[in-house]
């Protein structure tokens, strides 16, 4: 039995659970391990908004691997007519994949498509249970989540200038109340610059969360 997380750079991640492979905001720029759109194959695709930041490669994989894209409607209608494979869903929305339950979650920011909204996911990825902020600022509906779907990650932006910064997301881990809060979309470029051991820090001194710290490349083992 394995359970991973696989980061590969900025905000895109792979979840492993027993062979099943999902990935999220698929966007493969300047990774460490050079991974290229062919080298990546899952079964999912989780795609927040559609900057070039997080879409990123996501049409290209789905395209090669036959991967189902899970994003808003205005992302997967996208999808859709590039020839992918795509289910549409939208904020507040639930449904249950073959591998478990997702929500998709407000999250405020730029939708980066017209008539769109930028999505956050709750998902149970075969009882991997966690939760992606994608981009967005701080909401205190956060709050909210863990009373709706229970879960033991919470992915976050901390980089700041274009999301939540690292104070802001040590709030977001507050209302949050995850296990473990990973963060992420920080350090990509002079902008989002930030002290993640500070982050830490902080987080670790005013919740009960802890903070895994996982360099690009890196894969950590997770907790069903
Ligand atoms: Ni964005
Ligand atoms: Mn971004």
């Amino acid at each position: 039995m394995s359970a991973n997380f696989h980061f590969i750079n900025h905000a895109c991640f792979i979840l492993e659970k027993d062979g099943h492979t999902a990935i999220f905001d698929p966007f493969l720029d300047g990774n460490p391990e050079g991974l290229k759109a062919a080298d990546i194959k899952v079964d999912y695709i989780f795609i927040s908004h559609a900057h070039f930041d997080h879409i990123g490669s996501a049409f290209e994989i789905a395209k090669h691997c036959g991967a189902t894209i899970i994003s808003t409607a205005e992302v997967a209608g996208l999808a859709g007519e590039a020839g992918c494979q795509a289910h549409g869903m939208h904020v507040g929305g639930t449904y249950t994949f073959p591998f478990g339950k997702v929500r998709l979650t407000l999250a405020f920011h730029g939708s980066g498509v017209a008539g769109g909204h930028a999505c956050g996911f709750v998902v149970d990825f075969y009882g991997i249970k966690l939760y992606f902020a994608g981009d967005t600022g701080l909401f205190g509906d956060m709050a909210l989540l863990p009373k709706l779907d229970p879960f033991t990650y919470a992915v976050l932006p901390i980089g700041g200038n274009f999301t939540m910064d690292p104070h802001d997301a040590a709030l977001a881990a507050e209302m949050l109340q995850a296990k473990y809060v990973i963060p992420v979309h920080y350090n990509t470029w002079p902008p989002i610059a930030q002290d993640v051991e500070a982050y830490k820090k902080d987080v670790e001194a005013h919740t009960a969360s802890k903070v895994l710290i996982v360099v690009p490349g890196e894969t950590i083992p997770l907790e069903v």
